[in-house]
């Protein structure tokens, strides 16, 4: 049984099953969203007639009153009859969206890169369109289970993903199975794209500073977007914190001072939180947040990308407004606890 969601004026069939989220972005009509699991309410939206069941939706994310108003989560709501809905958010920097898919690949490659990291490689059965910044989802062979990994990719590396994975003690896809099997050759589904995390489209990028802030493999989406912003603007000012707890967890190093050699207006920070930095390194100490506090007295005009554990996004947007940067200009991904 399918119902028919119509937003503005375009009509999605939405199986009994299927989120209206899910619907939404496989038939390529864009829904603002970024967990993908009720957690962050990016995906809220209107219902204006039709019915609605909310699912596992979250109390503390929608509200018994926002309910009671029409409101629902994209990502967890199914419909019970055909509807009219409204999004709340804008559409996707004004940009095309690239339909959500499901596609196989195999694993070209599964290295450490650092302390209890893995960069994975996966070779695409088809090229898969995306945005710089948006991540995918792995499938847990033999479960249901569903892993969320950012992109490292521009968009133009399409056919071959690379993705980093940090080892999370007990974790299901990692620990028991990333780390521990997942082998060169062996076959993953792959879902993707999904999430808002990525540049205005070129015409509306106002191409301004943008300062980059990435907590552990919270580095890999900020690879790809500050690779993006660079191709269109390669003396575009760009600074690139990542933070970690000791030097053991860096990684990239030369990728990042090949960057810099390339484009001088590029600046790739390594901070240890942990850890005195060694003499003679360009390795600070500290946390990335505060770094940028000290280094840049206005952040006027700037665009902010935050990726990490939710305490680092958030004392981000603190540092970010405390710089005077616009509230829109301030981009977030916040690692989510994996949900089974
Ligand atoms: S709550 Fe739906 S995308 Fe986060």
């Amino acid at each position: 049984m399918a119902y028919t969601a119509t937003v503005d004026d375009q009509q999605v069939s939405c199986g009994e099953d299927q989120s209206m989220l899910d619907a939404f972005l496989r038939a390529g009509v864009w829904m603002p969203n970024s967990c993908n699991q009720g957690t962050c309410g990016t995906c809220k939206l209107r219902v204006l007639n039709g019915a609605v069941d909310h699912g596992d939706s979250p109390a503390d994310t929608l509200t018994a009153e926002e309910r009671e108003v029409g409101l629902a989560l994209a990502c967890q709501a199914r419909l019970r009859s055909d509807a009219v809905v409204e999004t709340l958010g804008g559409a996707a920097g004004g940009g095309i969206t690239h339909p959500l898919r499901d596609l196989m690949a195999t694993v070209l490659g599964n290295d450490d890169i650092a302390r209890d990291t893995r960069r994975l490689r996966l070779a695409l059965s088809e090229p898969l369109a995306f945005h710089a910044g948006q991540y995918v989802e792995l499938t847990v062979p033999g479960t249901q289970l569903r892993r969320q990994y950012s992109l490292a990719n521009t968009a133009d590396e399409d056919e071959v993903l690379e993705l980093h994975v940090r080892s999370v003690s007990g974790g299901a896809a990692t620990e028991r199975w990333i780390f521990d099997g997942l082998a060169v050759g062996d076959q993953i589904p792959v879902t993707g794209p999904l999430g808002d995390f990525f540049l205005p489209p070129e015409d509306s990028d106002d191409g301004g500073p943008m300062v980059l802030i990435g907590g552990g493999t919270g580095l890999a989406p900020l690879i790809g977007l500050a690779r993006t912003a660079l191709s269109r603007d390669p003396g575009r000012r760009v600074l690139l914190y990542h933070g970690v707890r000791g030097v053991d967890d860096l990684y990239d190093l030369d990728r990042m001072a090949e960057l810099t050699t390339v484009h001088p207006a590029f600046t790739f920070i390594p901070v240890l939180s942990h850890e005195a930095p060694a003499q003679g390194t360009a390795h600070r100490a500290g946390l990335p947040t505060d770094l940028f506090v000290d280094d840049i007295d206005s952040a006027r005009g700037w665009s902010g990308w935050l990726c990490g554990p939710p305490p680092m996004v958030e004392a981000g947007v603190k540092a970010f407004k405390r710089r005077r940067m616009a509230p829109r200009m301030i981009h977030r991904e916040k690692f989510t606890p994996a949900t089974d």
